[in-house]
């Protein structure tokens, strides 16, 4: 289903350029803008030298300002493809005054181009789209594809924390993470019979809460 255009996205977004770097997709060969080397000076973006933490598909924000919120020793970076849907998210943070989150609208394949290898304490990957059909499998953000690139941006000893309520694309997901190295620290099958204290709960995860369905979480360390 197409999603209606937001009125006046393009000066909405132009108004968030001090919190999200827009997607420049002037280099339609996503390997080859990745390639070309953008990448954010954390420093000078949050101020600080505090830890960073990524959520790639973040869709309307609700669990990176809440996050943000509670965690104000951490920066924050927040990524997602859809304009429509990251102005949103954007508008949130600048709403909450936030100044431990920023933005990347962009398809995760280019993040290369912005992050640092090695510079990312922590990436979250909640409720990403499972991709049932083969076909698509090499666009899941759990294919190995995206885990070596992680893997890559991670920093000694970090970590990715899945959340997702399609128990088949967890069961992939698991397996991606020891194909490509990772040490799986944490499994939950039920989240709601097995609480964790602080967890943020995203826009799809209250959804499907209302609903019954069951919340998978994972936990899983690269390789040190
Ligand atoms: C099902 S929604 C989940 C949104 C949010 N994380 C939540 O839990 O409510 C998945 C989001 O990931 C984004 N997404 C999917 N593939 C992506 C990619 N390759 N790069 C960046 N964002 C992506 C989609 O546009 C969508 O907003």
């Amino acid at each position: 289903m197409r999603m209606h255009r937001k009125d006046n996205l393009d000066a909405r977004l132009a108004a968030c350029a001090d919190i999200m770097t827009g997607a420049d997709l002037t280099e339609k060969n996503m390997k080859k803008a990745a390639e070309m080397k953008a990448y954010l000076d954390y420093a000078q973006l949050f101020g600080n030298v505090a830890p960073v933490h990524m959520e790639v598909g973040c869709g309307k924000g609700g669990f990176v300002t809440g996050m943000a919120q509670l965690h104000t020793n951490v920066n924050f970076i927040a990524v997602e493809k859809v304009s429509n849907v990251i102005i949103t998210a954007c508008e949130g943070a600048k709403a909450l005054g936030l100044k431990n989150v920023h933005f990347i609208n962009c398809p995760a394949e280019v993040l290369p181009r912005y992050i640092r290898p090695a510079s990312i304490a922590r990436v979250y990957l909640n409720f990403s789209d499972p991709l049932p059909k083969l076909g698509y499998a090499a666009q899941r953000l759990t294919n190995p594809r995206f885990l070596n690139m992680y893997a890559a941006m991670l920093c000694r000893g970090g970590e990715i924390w899945q959340k997702t309520d399609n128990e088949e694309f967890f069961d992939y997901s698991l397996q991606s993470y020891s194909e490509c190295g990772f040490k799986v620290e944490e499994v939950c099958r039920d989240l709601a019979a097995h609480p964790f204290e602080g967890n943020v709960i995203t826009e799809h995860e209250r959804k499907f809460m209302e609903e019954g369905r069951k919340i998978f979480r994972a936990v899983v360390r690269v390789n040190v």
